[in-house]
């Protein structure tokens, strides 16, 4: 694991945009795995700036997002691909047809689950995979469990979890109670992956799962095991890692 530890959030969003710049650039089809939630969306605005500077280019890349709730459309304000839309593609030059996420509206869990798999699997896997960390160490929408679920999955989102994403709603019960993830498996063979941690709210949790012990309880700990993992977070995310 190769730690960078950045000042704040705005030096974090720019070295991991350092490191998906540089990976498009050397790669320019490459497949990005990419993650919603609030950590990725400054390093979305650094690669964008870039973008409209002339710096980087995205119109080969390909892209397969983490995760979706179950039963949001992609037009729903509230769901991963307009997220992404709203945050990241409309503002470069990436092929949209060439942007994947799993399909919320699909209720049947089984054929979308081996659509997405096999989707990955054809675009030849993940050249780089972008992680947040979510309080209770998830990562994509896999949860706290006694195991590590291999392939992509419907999953029941935890207490925690649900708590944690409510404020991107208007109340508790109108966030969804499931979704469709990534499972390790998928994360674990991207060639490379970079996570994005920021605040003092994540510290706990940052020792837990990169200095503690491997356990499916973390679903990140198993980061620990890969073989090209690099954590980028600021200095409140890393106040109890002191190495
Ligand atoms: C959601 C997403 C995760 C993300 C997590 C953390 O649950 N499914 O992929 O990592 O939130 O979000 P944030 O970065 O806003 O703390």
């Amino acid at each position: 694991m190769k730690l960078i530890r950045a000042r704040d959030y705005k030096h974090m969003s720019r070295q991991a945009a350092n490191i998906i710049s540089a990976q498009v650039i050397l790669k320019p089809d490459s497949v990005l795995g990419l993650a919603t939630g609030s950590s990725p969306i400054g390093a979305y605005q650094q690669l964008i700036k870039w973008y409209e500077k002339g710096d980087v280019d995205f119109a080969e890349v390909q892209t397969v997002n983490l995760d979706e709730y179950i039963g949001l459309d992609a037009e729903n304000e509230q769901s991963y691909a307009y997220f992404m839309r709203n945050q990241f593609f409309d503002h470069i030059n990436i092929d949209q047809s060439k942007t994947h996420i799993p399909d919320g509206t699909n209720l049947d869990a089984e054929a979308e689950c081996e659509r997405y798999d096999r989707l990955i699997h054809s675009l030849g896997g993940i050249d780089l995979q972008l992680l947040g960390l979510g309080p209770n160490g998830h990562i994509g929408f896999n949860e706290p469990d006694d195991y590590f679920p291999k392939g992509t999955h419907r999953v029941e989102l935890t207490k925690a979890t649900i708590h944690a994403n409510m404020r991107f709603f208007a109340s508790v019960n109108d966030v969804p109670r499931a979704a469709y993830t990534m499972g390790i498996c998928d994360i674990m063979q991207a060639h490379r992956v970079v996570m994005v941690v920021s605040g003092e709210g994540k510290a706990e949790i940052v020792k837990k799962a990169f200095y503690g012990p491997v356990t499916p309880q973390v679903p990140a700990s198993i980061l620990q095991l890969h073989k090209d993992f690099t954590l980028v977070a600021d200095e409140a995310a890393l106040k109890y890692v002191t190495e």
